[in-house]
């Protein structure tokens, strides 16, 4: 599987994929400037690599403070974790990892600058692998909830492309794949910036899963033809309470398999869920140049001066998830909220397969 991001002699290695599939170039990033910019234009994007990201670009930025004191060096990062936060307001995992980071470093407080800037790149390695294990944990869940000759429909990429390791929503089906099922996928472009077009199909393809490219407003016709068994997608951010945060479409995606009697799953990694946040509503959503509508590939296909409102995601109310899959197992929406609790018996509350 081709890797998203890497960190190799004092630089991250940014695969572009505003590129792909027509290129597979790494861009290289040598201060976390850099980093801030891959992450705003999408040269890497889908919410755990963003937090992977995020991590080795704390990581490089620390090794430019010129600090004497353990307060100098945290004033010396509050900067960074500026320029950071504000590429994209809607990915949770952002928040995540440099909240995690934060506390890292104060947890540290007794070591040298020289030294934390050597363990800020140690825990930005630490988040990757977490992550390439969370993605197997997920996969081996969600596989479970998919039978032999399933079709599945899948919007935009939570792929391997999204994450350090094999995907969220890719994953149940990589792991169906090792299980020797027979699966189908069914992926939508995912317009504007066609994800599921440039990236899931191509990773997919790459995988020896059999997949069908639509077009996003083709997705009710098939359901309707029967073509459809189950549906799974990623999310950006996930409420206390189950609404689900991803990429503009999903919410229509999720109300047509109500309507179809379409399991809806969600593939959600606990850094993808805002436990603080009770309800999607407050969801910052995150709202993208005009140009990514008006163009496709540097052509442009609307009148110049028309009105255009890009929002880059929706949000899906809670009462739309059959079930999301989570490295803890799966869930039903209600349960979400337990999941940050020490003193809830998971076993009690995990969904089974039938
Ligand atoms: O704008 P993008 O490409 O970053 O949007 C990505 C998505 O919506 C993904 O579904 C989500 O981040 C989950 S990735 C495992």
């Amino acid at each position: 599987m081709v890797k998203t991001i890497y960190w190799q002699d004092d630089v991250v290695m940014m695969l572009d994929q505003s590129r792909l599939p027509l290129e597979v170039v790494y861009t290289e990033c040598g201060d976390y400037r850099k980093v801030a910019e891959g992450i705003q234009k999408l040269w890497i994007r889908g919410a755990p690599a963003i937090g992977i990201a995020v991590a080795m670009g704390v990581a490089l930025g620390a090794q430019e403070i010129k600090a004497q004191s353990f307060d100098e060096f945290m004033d010396g990062l509050q900067p960074i974790f500026e320029t950071i936060n504000a590429t994209r307001p809607t990915a949770v995992n952002i928040h995540w990892a440099i909240q995690r980071i934060g506390k890292f470093v104060s947890d540290h407080k007794d070591e040298t600058v020289d030294m934390l800037k050597k363990m800020l790149i140690e825990e930005s390695q630490r988040i990757l692998e977490e992550d390439v294990a969370v993605n197997r944990m997920i996969g081996e869940y969600g596989a479970q909830f998919i039978r032999d000759g399933d079709t599945i429909l899948t919007h935009c990429n939570a792929g391997s492309l999204a994450t350090g390791g094999f995907g969220t929503a890719t994953a149940a089906m990589y792991v169906a794949k090792e299980q020797g099922k027979r699966i189908q996928v069914f992926a939508d472009e995912t317009r504007p910036v066609n994800q599921g077009a440039r990236l899931t199909s191509w990773e997919l393809m790459q995988a020896g899963i059999p997949v069908t490219l639509i077009t996003d407003s083709s997705a009710g016709a098939v359901m309707k033809r029967g073509m459809i068994d189950l549906a799974i997608v990623g999310t950006d951010r996930t409420t206390r309470n189950g609404d689900v945060a991803n990429k503009i479409g999903t919410y229509t995606v999720a109300v047509l398999c109500r309507e179809h009697g379409i399991p809806f799953y969600v593939a959600a990694p606990l850094s993808s869920i805002d436990f603080t946040m009770d309800s999607g509503d407050n969801i910052p959503i995150e709202e993208r140049h005009p140009d990514e509508v008006c163009t496709i590939w540097g052509h442009r296909v609307a009148p110049d001066g028309v009105n255009v409102l890009n929002l880059a995601f929706d949000v899906t109310p809670s009462r739309y998830v059959t079930a999301f899959f989570t490295e803890k197992g799966a869930f039903r929406p209600r349960d979400i909220r337990k999941l940050s609790r020490e003193d809830v018996s998971l076993d009690a509350i995990r969904l089974k397969s039938e």
